[in-house]
This record gives structure tokens, sequence and C-alpha cells, in this order.
């Protein structure tokens, strides 16, 4: 892992910060504490590269209360959040001081993309510049965890785990890197299947099934295995173990989603032609791929780069994927100037 410091923003109280979603490959569905936000498990991760969320951070005196600008509207239902967030690094930086942060998505924001983890880890990065807090990755991840759990992966680049704790703190609650994107350079194609925001949130839904699926504590105490196996997989470069857990992952948070009550459905129609195709590109065409679904209606289909293009091209052609996406896997959450120019890298 590539040592990463937020360095010291002295001039101006402005921060901007470069994030980018991240897929779970073992699922995170539920939580040991909502207050703290601190996951029921552990969860495995791959950062994306070219789907991103540039956010800047400015304090000034002279604000009087946060202000929100998402994909320059001001956005009020996630002000919340974001404040809360906020309120985390102000504590530590001993201030008081409102912010406007102004952050910008090139990919649909809650629609099952993961905008949230690029959202809060790059608003965690960029805030830390603004208030001159030099914190370690670790510590990023912890107060990244607190805006959305998923976020404190998108801290690292490549394959990343996200580690349950057992304090009550949630200090040992933080993500860690386990393989750069270039030590194994897999790639993700995304079939958009819709661009609609979803009707239920991850948080409201989670919460929904720990209350409501008979399923829930099995899928909770199904999730170590899980992770033991693919953190062997990732170790090993075994495509095929990493395959077979994933998919198993994500159908058991799926069958937890399908079995709330009422019922949680991501999918549509399109997603489960997705799930077909891509079964069938494995299963009979031998390609190197495998599917996975978050809660929303894309299906992100996961490819050993000889197979991509192949890949990209059979989800494009199934009618009712309005766009695929194709991104390498990328690195963490970094700083950047006002220029734009990165100026440190991420972990991994
Ligand atoms: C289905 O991280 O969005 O994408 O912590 O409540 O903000 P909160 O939830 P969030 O949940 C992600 C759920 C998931 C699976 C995953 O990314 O692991």
């Amino acid at each position: 892992m590539t040592a990463f410091a937020v360095s010291a923003m002295s001039t101006a109280a402005v921060g901007v910060a470069h994030a980018q979603p991240n897929i779970a490959l073992v699922k995170y569905w539920g939580k040991r504490d909502v207050r703290l936000n601190l996951p029921a498990a552990g969860s495995l991760s791959v950062t994306l590269k070219d789907l991103w969320t540039r956010t800047r951070v400015e304090f000034d005196a002279g604000f009087h209360h946060d202000a929100l600008l998402l994909d320059g509207r001001e956005d009020h239902p996630a002000l919340r959040r974001v404040g809360a967030c906020l309120d985390l690094l102000r504590a530590a930086a001993g201030t008081d001081c409102r912010a406007r942060v102004e952050t910008h998505n090139n990919f649909p924001t809650a629609a099952g993309l993961a905008s949230s983890a690029s959202g809060f880890a790059a608003l965690v990065v960029a805030t830390a510049a603004a208030l001159d807090l030099d914190l370690e990755p670790a510590e990023l991840s912890r107060l990244a965890r607190q805006g959305s759990g998923s976020a404190a992966r998108s801290i690292f680049g490549g394959f990343v785990e996200m580690h349950a704790g057992s304090r009550a703190d949630g200090a040992d609650a933080v993500a860690e890197p386990l393989a750069s994107a270039s030590d194994w350079p897999l790639e993700v194609v995304v079939a958009v299947t819709s661009r609609a925001r979803k009707t239920t949130g991850s948080t409201d839904g989670m919460q929904h099934s720990a209350d409501t699926s008979p399923f829930y504590p099995a899928w909770v105490a199904s999730v170590d295995d899980d992770l033991a196996e693919a953190r062997q997989a990732v170790a090993r470069r075994d495509f095929e173990a990493l395959a077979d857990v994933s998919e198993a992952s994500c159908l058991k948070m799926h069958a937890v989603m399908f079995s709330s009550r009422p019922a949680l459905m991501y999918w549509s129609d399109r997603t489960l032609a997705c799930i077909e195709r891509v079964r069938q590109l494995r299963q009979r065409d031998g390609l190197g791929v495998f599917f996975t679904v978050d809660a929303g209606p894309q299906v992100k289909a996961v490819c050993q780069p000889a197979d991509v293009a192949t890949v990209a091209a059979a989800l494009a052609d199934l009618p009712g994927v309005e766009r695929v996406l194709r991104t390498p896997l990328g690195e963490g959450a970094r700083l950047v100037d006002a220029g734009s120019q990165e100026t440190a890298g991420g972990g991994a």
C-alpha cells in the first residue's frame, strides 16, 4: 500500500478530492449499530477507475449554514447526512465553521451504482484537507464509514476488505487494501438498465431486512466464510473461485431482500436478462466473467481483461440495456488541486 496522508492546505479552507465507487463482491447488508453505522459483517470489494465523484469543500466563517450542490443542484435530501459527516470532521478540527460542498458524479446518482461510496469517500478526503487535518487512511476510512458503510472501502484502490470490527465504538470497523488494481487487473462492465433513483435506499432497506427477513440471521452468520474464500481467491488470483463466491454472496443478499416483508425487489426483468446472459457466457462459452448486483437494477459483470470486449458487446445487445459502461479497477480516494491535478495517491 502506498503511504497516504492528506496534506494540509494552508492558505484557503478549501479541499478538492476525487474518489471512485466500489463494487462489493462479498456484500454488506445489515448493521450491528445503526447510530455509528457499524456493519453486522465484513465485506470485500473492488474499486473502479472510470466512474468517479469530484468534490470541492469550502469552509468560510461567513457561511451561516452548510450547503450542498449535487451535480449543480441544491440537494436537500442528502444534506442531513453530509452535514453529519462534516460535523465529525469539524469536531476533530475544533471548529464550527459551515461549509459549501459542491459534488459531481460522472455516472447516475442513487441508481445502484454506489454513488454514496465515492461521494462520502471524496467528502471526507476533501473536508480533512480543507480543515488542515492530517489523517491516516484507516482514520479516513472510519470517518467515511459513518457517512456510508461502503464509502469506507472507496478510500482504498484495487481489492479491499471491510472489517466488521468488534469494538463498540467502531474504531476497528475500517477497510484495508488487499491487492492493488495492477496486482490483478480485472475489469468491470456495468449494464445500465434504468437511470431512475431507487425507491428504497440501502440504509432503510437493510434495516427493513434485519427486522423482517427470516433469512437475515443466517445471512449474517454466513459472511465470514465467504470472506475467507474471497480473500484466498484474491491472494491466489483464482478467478473461478472469486466468481463462485461473489455470485453466491450476491444471490444470498438478494434472497434476504426478496424475503423481507414487504419484499425489497431491486431487480427488473432487464436485470434478470443480464444475469442470464452472463451465466451463459461463463458456463456455456467459457468466458472469464461473473455477475454481481447491488441495491438497484444495474448488473455489474467482473471480467478477465481478454473477455471484456465480448462481454460488453453481449450485454449492450440485450433489449432494455440503456448503456454499457466499461472500466478497469482503480485507485483509492485522493486529493486533487484546484486545477484538478492529483496531488496525493490513495492506498493500494
Ligand atoms: C447493496 O453503504 O449504501 O451496495 O452504510 O447505510 O450507507 P449505508 O449503506 P451502503 O450499502 C451498500 C449496500 C450494497 C452492498 C455493498 O456495497 O456491500
